[in-house]
């Protein structure tokens, strides 16, 4: 995750829940902290981070005139909408406020430039569901949600051959 990136996220998780995260904290402070909320706060700041990525994925679609790239994202766009619509599903059921929150999305005017940035989304909503994967209130809902971590890997993989494409070796 790049590092502008990683400061948006720690602000919107501070921001979503007042907490930062428990691997930073004193043990002490771990006992005053709930692991739910950190559990509802991750979900919470995972469903932000699907709304920002469907709206830089529809923005970035429309700038990109090449049909064969433009398409591969609005595939990855249907599942973001999957993931924010399964994550808001998961809160109700824990009795807690789903966001309707959007991480602020990036654009741009290169093509490359685009494509980057959909990457590092990726890469963020990677390390957001393995952090969540973590939390043991999230074993109830592993079947919903390690499929997510797959399919942004896989997002991520398709991203990565149209740069490939773009810019071959040598
Ligand atoms: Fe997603
Ligand atoms: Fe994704």
């Amino acid at each position: 995750m790049d590092k502008k990136r990683r400061e948006i996220l720690k602000f919107m998780l501070g921001s979503l829940a007042g907490l930062v995260n428990l691997k930073t904290l004193p043990s002490e402070a771990h006992s005053s902290i709930s692991s739910e909320s950190q559990f509802i706060n991750l979900c919470n700041l995972a469903i932000s981070h699907e709304y920002g990525a469907i709206i830089q994925y529809i923005n970035h679609s429309g700038i990109i005139q090449k049909r064969k790239i433009w398409s591969v994202l609005l595939e990855n766009m249907n599942d973001e909408v999957v993931h924010a619509r399964e994550l808001t599903r998961i809160l109700i059921k824990e009795g807690a406020n789903p966001t309707v929150a959007a991480w602020p999305p990036q654009t741009g005017k290169r093509l490359i430039h685009l494509l980057k940035e959909d990457i590092a989304g990726e890469n963020a909503a990677i390390e957001l569901y393995q952090q969540i994967l973590d939390l043991p209130e999230s074993s109830s809902y592993r079947d919903v949600i390690y499929p997510f971590l797959k399919r942004e890997m896989v997002h991520r993989e398709r991203l990565q051959r149209l740069i490939n494409a773009l810019s071959p070796k040598g």
